[in-house]
């Protein structure tokens, strides 16, 4: 892939999203397509904006993420509008003038107001129009056509080569972040200190990250979604848990490495779940159902407990009696894109949902795997003391060993965390190769 081949790539991408937008508006039976990129949202009783983050819906045509009351607007089988808003603003640094791959494929009119975009959407007709609500102008209030909604989000789950070339840029600016990270662990760097390591390697700003990162030593690898970060270093490094990512023209990686300090015990632990965790991604193959694959993570991820002598029991059993759920209590993964937990896990075209297995709660992901979708991949095990006194209480106990137990809790826990592209043959695992690509 040479950077020359970018607006070939995006020009098929928007083709595909004119042909998908062309089947949901006759779906819903409407005239035109209105997409807000959104507004900036305040503090109460404050001049300060929140970061903006533009509508997903508005981010799929074209790579504008800064842009506030922006609007596209596409009528089938025209040329679609871009109303491009760069205010005379001298307290901010205004939207520049537009450039880029996409910039050809817009008929651009520049407002220096907002409402001034009325002018530019269409006068008659029946328009779909998504938004969020604050984006509304006199007229076009967004009504977020369920149909229209629906027929989208499951058709994105299908990554064009656009955005595949993206997500894979995504996943490459992560990863010198994710060594610089380990590297600073290896220093005795505190979690504050690891987390300036990581945004100065990807060049990111906290602002600018796909999510929050999570940057957990020691036993805060047990929290799951841990949101501070310690400026204090511990005594001692056990565990660094680092869950981030990064993002290329709107496009979100999603990335978990859990390093040890080579203690016996967590460190065979962490491999253990490295390697059941590329057996899994290896099995991101057209046809199976993710919800299978969840439930063969709990199998494998029983295996481990049982060949590391944590808990003594058929995995198969522990499956079935919950006590996989104690170690790992969260889903297998997600689809990722636009959003980094993307649109549409759990509905078909029509938005019907496709259940979860009973008992997993929060799995995020239910559908079939096919060619083109992008998916996480990242099984852990933890020791989340809240969920091990329950499971204490519990006729299963006896099957754990608590020694083991308590002699990891220190450590927290483990999760790897990689995207993997489901083709017709064998799965791509973008993760890994960005890793295998850097130095
Ligand atoms: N970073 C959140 C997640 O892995 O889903
Ligand atoms: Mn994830
Ligand atoms: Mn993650």
């Amino acid at each position: 892939m040479t950077v020359s081949d970018l607006p070939t790539l995006y020009r098929a991408h928007l083709s595909t999203i004119k042909a998908r937008v062309d089947l949901a508006l006759e779906k819903g039976g409407f005239d035109h397509l209105l997409v807000a990129s959104g507004v900036e949202k305040y503090e109460f009783l404050d001049d300060r904006p929140y970061p903006f983050k533009p509508n997903a819906q508005f981010k799929a045509w074209l790579p504008l993420t800064r842009h506030p009351h922006c609007w596209i607007a596409y009528t089938p089988g025209r040329r679609p509008v871009l109303v491009y808003f760069q205010p005379d603003d001298y307290w901010h640094v205004p939207p520049s003038a537009p450039e880029g791959v996409w910039v050809d494929e817009f008929d651009i009119r520049v407002i220096s107001d907002p409402a001034e975009a009325v002018k530019h959407l269409p006068a008659s007709g029946k328009a779909a129009i998504l938004g969020e609500t604050d984006a509304a102008l006199p007229g076009f209030e967004p009504n977020n056509p369920k149909a229209v909604i629906d027929f989208l989000h499951f058709h994105r789950a299908f990554k064009t080569g656009y955005e595949l070339d993206r997500m894979r840029a995504a996943q490459r600016r992560a990863v010198p972040g994710h060594l610089a990270a380990h590297a600073a662990f290896q220093a005795g760097a505190s979690e504050m200190q690891v987390h300036a390591a990581y945004l100065a390697a990807t060049g990111h700003t906290d602002l600018d990250l796909p999510y929050t990162n999570i940057v957990c030593l020691n036993a805060h690898a047990a929290v799951l979604h841990y949101q501070y970060k310690d400026a204090a270093a511990p005594d001692r490094h056990r565990t660094l848990l680092i869950d981030a990512g990064a993002e290329v023209d709107g496009y979100a990686s999603d990335i978990t490495r859990t390093w040890s300090n080579g203690d016996s015990g967590f460190a065979e632990l962490v491999a253990a779940v490295d390697d059941e965790q590329q057996a899994l991604c290896a099995r991101v193959r057209a046809g199976t159902d993710y919800r299978d694959l969840h439930l063969e993570c709990h199998l494998r991820l029983g295996g481990v407990l049982r060949n590391l002598g944590i808990v003594d029991m058929d995995p198969g059993d522990m499956l079935a009696q919950g006590v996989t759920s104690t170690f790992f209590p969260h889903g297998l993964g997600h689809p990722i894109g636009l959003q980094v937990h993307d649109v549409a896990g759990f509905s078909d075209e029509n938005g019907q949902l496709i259940p979860r297995p009973d008992g997993h709660p929060y799995l995020r992901m239910t559908r079939t795997l096919a060619p083109g979708m992008v998916v996480t991949i990242e099984p852990g095990l933890y020791f989340i003391p809240t969920l091990l006194s329950k499971l204490k209480a519990t006729p299963q106990a006896k099957a754990v060993n608590w020694d083991k137990v308590d002699a990891l809790l220190p450590y927290g826990g483990v999760r790897i965390e990689d995207e993997v592209h489901c083709t017709d043959a064998a799965p791509e695992n973008l993760t890994r190769d960005a890793f295998a690509s850097l130095p």
